[in-house]
């Protein structure tokens, strides 16, 4: 049994695999063609912290495979009264056939997988969000073909998508520029890198803009960080993605955002929802890449 708590979870070759198969789910999704190989399975979903793309791309995704959901919150649930995650573990697990939780901590989730009879899928962490990254590089590839050799500009904080775009630069072969505001930056223990060579940082975001083949940023304040929005607002002013920015990248750069997104801050409107902005694939293929994903964890390779 395996579990996909982290980006580094799986392998070069097991990518390939799960790429190739979303692009079939995808392919079968727009012509209407049933895609059925999840039936009478369960998928558990466990919200900590708001989400839509998640919650939808998985709901969504898991009927459309033939099987069902189940749908928890902390505040509807037993969680919210602090029962033992261990506890909460062995019993969802032993009533579902796959797990998707979003929560703070990734020891939390590290713990559930500990004591799951099933395979458990991060579904963001206060460290890491592996599903968006699948997502990104999945759209990267659709829209560029590989992403090995090429350059990711991270413009922002330092938090779970930076840390996860450092693990993925690892693991497949590119580079990543980071530019955080200082205090902001990625801890490389914290990401999980095997090591620095994939990195690159740069105090200035429009230096690490230049000859980037994919611009990304995400918000200012995390969910669980709220209380730090007033600091940084002020620390990241100068990070704001700006049209500038993009005409420092390679001519033909994507740009790129997780989502939700907050125009005029971390990104500017102009270039969001502008020519080389990919947001609303991105946001799709969080759907098609979690299904190639959950066929994979439950049922493995397939011809
Ligand atoms: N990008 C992302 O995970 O969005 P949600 O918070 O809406 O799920
Ligand atoms: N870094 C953001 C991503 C939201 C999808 C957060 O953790 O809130």
């Amino acid at each position: 049994m395996q579990h996909y708590l982290q980006f580094k979870d799986f392998s070069a070759d097991e990518y390939a695999y799960v790429f190739e198969r979303a692009a079939l789910i995808k392919k079968k999704f727009k012509s209407y063609e049933k895609h059925h190989t999840l039936v009478d399975r369960t998928l558990a979903m466990i919200f900590e912290k708001a989400s839509t793309r998640t919650r939808v791309s998985f709901e969504a995704g898991m009927y459309q495979l033939g099987g069902s959901v189940v749908h928890l919150t902390t505040g509807d649930s037993q969680l919210g009264r602090a029962e033992p995650i261990e506890d909460s573990a062995k019993v969802i697990s032993r009533m579902t056939d796959l797990v998707m939780i979003r929560t703070f901590e990734q020891t939390k989730i590290e713990r559930f997988a500990a004591n799951s009879r099933v395979p458990v899928i991060n579904g963001l962490t206060n460290e890491f969000h592996p599903c968006q990254v699948l997502a990104d590089i999945f759209t990267y590839i659709e829209h560029r073909g590989a992403i090995a050799g090429k350059t990711v500009a991270w413009v922002g904080d330092g938090n779970n998508m930076a840390n996860t775009w450092l693990q993925a630069a690892d693991l497949l072969g590119f580079t990543v520029h980071v530019s955080t505001p200082s205090g902001y930056e990625v801890n490389q223990a914290v990401a999980g890198m095997r090591s620095g060579a994939s990195c690159r940082v740069f105090q200035d975001p429009l230096q690490a803009c230049q000859g980037a083949h994919l611009v990304t940023t995400d918000v200012w304040t995390s969910m669980g960080y709220e209380a730090e929005n007033e600091a940084r607002r002020a620390a990241f002013a100068s990070w704001c993605v700006d049209r500038a920015m993009m005409a420092a990248a390679a001519p033909d750069a994507l740009f790129m955002h997780c989502l939700p997104a907050h125009r005029g801050e971390e990104v500017e409107a102009e270039v969001i929802d502008g020519p080389q902005s990919v947001v609303w694939d991105e946001a799709e293929n969080r759907m098609h890449v979690q299904k190639a994903l959950m066929e994979y964890l439950l049922l493995g390779r397939l011809a």
